[in-house]
């Protein structure tokens, strides 16, 4: 039997503070109505001092770790997709190796903006397939108030901070036959890098950087490339619409993901829906919006499962997952 990455386990991890739209309306020109009614966003989480993307990581982790019944020895590679990592080095996942307690393999962090889940599953998928690792953490961490133009209004009440992860394991058994992570299929347009990007970095002179989007262009760029991302899960499985169980989408805006729920004839209940609570969390929201609905028990093993994601770069991707 050729090998196959199983999920065995997720979890996630949301900072302590939560922030309505009423209190960012105290001092942003802004109001709850705007936002809720072109974004489905009712609140956030906003990270402490203390609650680093490494932080947030480990937490999460611990989570996907305990889920899978698994243990720190079980880990031989951490792959953390973040754009907002503690440090430029060493890597946000080698802070979690440290804080978990691994004491061998590898890790590495992996910039893929919001589809860096996508991205880290993708890579974890082709290792464990090729042979080289067994058990592999696959994290979304991400602190963007820290990135956040607070002078921009259009942008800084859409994102919120927090992490997800999941747990992989390499199984050849014939009774997982069915279950695991299908296909990914990952792309990006560097020509599109200046829709949605960071002004700034570490390594360009007296500028951190901040968000700035063109969120119409985004938009339009995230109903076609989403829907044409899930017909090709869907073809390279030779499978119909109807055989999916449930979307879990990135979670940018609602009226995005209800199109992709209808495009995918899913009834709105088969749709993982957290951008209410969470906002966008980047490379963090399709692990959260996984662990959320597999730990209230609405994902159930056997559930095949479709995961998509789109942001800077353009980066977008899939992921099929038979629970
Ligand atoms: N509160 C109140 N008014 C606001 C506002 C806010 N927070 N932000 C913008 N506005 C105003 C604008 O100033 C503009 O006013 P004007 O018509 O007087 O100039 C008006 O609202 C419309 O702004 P616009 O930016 O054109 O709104 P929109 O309908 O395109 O909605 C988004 C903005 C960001 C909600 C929408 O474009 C979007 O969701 N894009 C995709 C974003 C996304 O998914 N990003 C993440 C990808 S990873």
């Amino acid at each position: 039997m050729p090998l196959r990455s199983i999920l065995a386990g997720c979890g996630g991890y949301l900072p302590e503070r939560v922030v309505t739209n009423d209190e960012l309306s105290r001092t942003i020109d802004t109001s709850d109505e705007w936002i809720r009614e072109r974004t489905g966003i009712r609140q956030r989480h906003f990270a402490a001092k203390h609650e680093t993307a490494a932080f947030m990581g480990t937490a999460a982790a611990r989570v996907a770790l305990a889920d899978a019944g698994a243990t720190a020895a079980d880990v031989d590679a951490i792959i953390l997709a973040t754009s907002t990592p503690d440090q430029a080095f060493p890597a946000t996942a080698l802070r979690v190796q440290a804080e978990l307690g691994v004491s061998r393999g590898f890790g590495f962090d992996l910039s893929a903006a919001c589809a860096g889940f996508i991205y880290g599953l993708s890579v974890a998928d082709g290792m464990i397939r090729a042979g080289q690792v067994r058990g592999v953490l696959v994290i979304g961490s991400e602190v963007y108030s820290r990135i956040l133009n607070w002078q921009d209004r259009g942008t800084c009440v859409l994102f919120g901070d927090g992490a997800g992860a999941v747990f992989l394991r390499a199984s050849s058994g014939e009774d997982d036959d069915r279950r695991g992570v299908l296909s990914t299929h990952i792309h990006a347009q560097g020509t599109l890098g200046d829709i949605l990007y960071v002004d700034g970095a570490v390594g360009q002179p007296d500028k951190p950087g901040h968000l700035v989007m063109n969120g119409r262009e985004v938009f339009r760029h995230a109903v076609t490339r989403l829907a044409e991302a899930v017909e090709e899960a869907l073809a390279a499985n030779g499978l119909k619409h109807g055989d999916i169980d449930w979307l879990v989408p990135h979670q940018a805006n609602s009226r995005i993901i209800q199109a992709m729920g209808k495009k995918l004839g899913l009834p709105p209940e088969r749709v993982v829906m957290t951008v209410d609570r969470h906002a966008n969390t980047s490379a963090a929201s399709v692990p959260l919006a996984l662990a959320e609905a597999r730990g209230d028990g609405r994902i159930v093993p056997g559930d095949l499962v479709l995961l998509e994601a789109l942001g800077g770069g353009l980066t977008w991707g899939s992921a099929l997952v038979r629970l």
